[in-house]
């Protein structure tokens, strides 16, 4: 068992612009997010893991930096911050970065000066091809936000990549003088005393080298292609990790987490292997597409618990000796957990808790986004103006606007899919637009709100807040919750997810019921003597002869043993 802090850490997501408004503009800001430390505290977490502050246009949320090392004026200051940092610390509390290098913003001085010519300096800071003979693009790489990945730049009649928006250039790794600039950048904030990283997209930073076009069977000329195959895991990725590890990282006591979708099990061994020297754990995507079809995200289909845990399991099992695993069912880019893959109507609160105790009972990091802790739901803005997201509007866009599909069914996909669902303002309380603000919110709230908000799961003590505080407390005390053995139990019940954890000799039983109705286990002889219930998210405890029975979403945790 190696030990480690941000291993036994519980880490809390906050998504700035809609945490807390302090002064009434309708967006959250670093002073909104002070005054409500006492709660954070409260909740008992050990890391908070800021969104980006940086300054930026707001193309993406602030995931477009125009300055790397200032602050978003709609969010305060550098002074805001150091305040901020401070409040975290007297409260024993780290706080995480958001770390955006794959690319910038194109408002950033160093694009501004790329894109002004061919020989400026800083040209081979961004990635700039020219086009075919027939104004044809450098290749049919797709944006991830819809549209090309490229941009004609009309100063020098050259495109620029971008994965993402087109105000989002992509950063040219391949230059070391890029690199030195992000190292230094890192040092910055480092030296400030920040405690973590969470890289944004970190496996795109490589390229493959041409920038060949992908080929797809049935693809059309001149059609664009994902092309993830030339920029996910690149060939120089691990080499640029291990790089700004070493000149970096290695001098600072820092926490990271990359964000990798594409990320296989093999990809996630060579990010996170201690001996390797590259990053302490990744976000992977596998089971964020478990309700995907072939088109993709939009293209939803319905999920199965054998499907989901699949993939949970394959992870568990792939890095339990080397690597480690992060453990979430949403953040700001996915919707609110309990209405994918719990209820969030009736057993709303029961199926928050049954999903926490997943969270926090697999062997990983777990990480809470958010309004998570009290049971958020998605909403289902019925006018396509409420929302604000450019992922969304693009592709109503693409496929509604341009496309001819039916707004119906794209509305629909939104409701499901669509990353304001976590972006609606954070619930403190019955009050006004939930006590975020005082003026307008930037996206609207979420009509539950009088329903679901902190003040109410406060006063409630069988509230999803207390089952959160219930299990950041337990990872304290029980070092099986971060270091024990994951073993698989029932792999082919449908509606159940069973599993123990084992630390010498102490062991675990984990069960879960993913479906509304009662369920039945058969486990093995040795695994029913039950000395004692760790947890569970019904208030009352069964009798021993009923604990074969599951109720509907309910979530037990047994210590073994006689
Ligand atoms: C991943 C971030 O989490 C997401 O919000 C953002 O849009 C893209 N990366 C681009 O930075």
């Amino acid at each position: 068992m190696n030990r480690a802090f941000w291993k036994e850490a519980v880490v809390y997501q906050i998504y700035p612009r809609s945490f807390q408004d302090s002064n009434g503009d309708g967006i959250g800001d670093l002073q909104g997010i002070i005054s409500r430390l006492d709660y954070l505290q409260k909740l008992g977490v050990d890391v908070v893991w800021l969104s980006p502050v940086y300054k930026s246009p707001n193309d993406d949320n602030g995931y477009d930096i125009s300055d790397y090392e200032d602050i978003m004026d709609e969010f305060g200051t550098l002074r805001d911050w150091e305040e901020l940092l401070a409040g975290l610390h007297e409260r024993g509390i780290k706080l995480m970065m958001d770390l955006v290098i794959n690319h910038s913003s194109d408002e950033h001085a160093w694009f501004a000066e790329s894109r002004s010519s061919k020989d400026n300096p800083y040209r081979d800071y961004y990635i700039w091809r020219p086009g075919g003979p027939n104004g044809e693009l450098p290749n049919n790489w797709s944006s991830i936000f819809s549209g090309p990945a490229w941009e004609l730049d009309e100063a020098t009649g050259e495109y620029y990549l971008h994965l993402f928006s087109r105000k989002q250039p992509d950063l040219n790794w391949e230059n070391p003088q890029l690199r030195e600039a992000l190292h230094k950048m890192i040092a910055f904030w480092l030296d400030k005393g920040v405690d973590g990283l969470r890289m944004d997209v970190i496996n795109m930073i490589s390229k493959v080298e041409g920038l060949p076009s992908a080929h797809h069977e049935g693809l059309a000329p001149g059609e664009l292609a994902g092309g993830g195959e030339y920029y996910m895991n690149g060939p120089r990725v691990h080499e640029y990790l291990q790089e700004m590890n070493r000149e970096v990282l290695s001098k600072y006591d820092v926490m990271t987490v990359g964000e990798t979708p594409g990320a296989s099990v093999e990809d996630a061994i060579l990010y996170t292997d201690e001996d390797r020297h590259e990053l302490q754990m990744v976000f992977q995507f596998e089971h964020m597409d478990v309700d995907s079809g072939p088109g993709g995200k939009w293209n939803v289909i319905p999920w199965t618990l054998k499907g989901l845990r699949e993939i949970l399991h394959k992870w568990q099992v792939g890095l339990a000796d080397r690597g480690w695993n992060s453990l979430y069912l949403n953040n700001h880019d996915q919707p609110r957990m309990v209405s994918r893959f719990g209820n969030d109507g009736e057993y709303r609160v029961i199926s928050a808790k049954m999903l926490a105790t997943l969270l926090h009972t697999l062997k990983g990091t777990p990480y809470i986004y958010q309004g998570e802790e009290i049971g958020m739901t998605n909403v289902k803005f019925p006018l396509l103006e409420d929302y604000k997201d450019i992922e969304i509007l693009n592709m109503y866009r693409e496929k509604v606007t341009e496309g001819g599909a039916d707004h119906d069914s794209i509305l629909q996909a939104i409701h499901i899919k669509g990353r304001d669902n976590a972006r609606t303002p954070m619930q403190w309380d019955a009050t006004d637009n939930a006590g975020f603000t005082e003026g307008t919110p930037w996206l609207k709230v979420n009509p539950r709100y009088t329903e679901i908000n902190v003040e109410q799961a406060l006063a409630d003590s069988d509230s999803v807040f207390y089952y959160y505080q219930k299990l950041i407390a337990l990872r304290k005390k029980h070092l099986i919750m971060a270091y024990g053995d994951y073993e698989l139990l029932l792999p082919e019940h449908e509606d159940i997810y069973a599993y123990t954890r084992t630390l010498e000799d102490e062991q675990w039983l984990v069960l879960l019921n993913f479906s509304e109705t009662p369920q039945t286990v058969e486990l093995p002889a040795e695994l029913a003597a039950v000395k004692e219930t760790i947890i569970g998210n019904y208030p009352d405890e069964p009798s021993a002869g009923d604990r074969g029975t599951l109720r509907p979403y309910e979530a037990r945790v047994y210590r073994l043993g006689n």
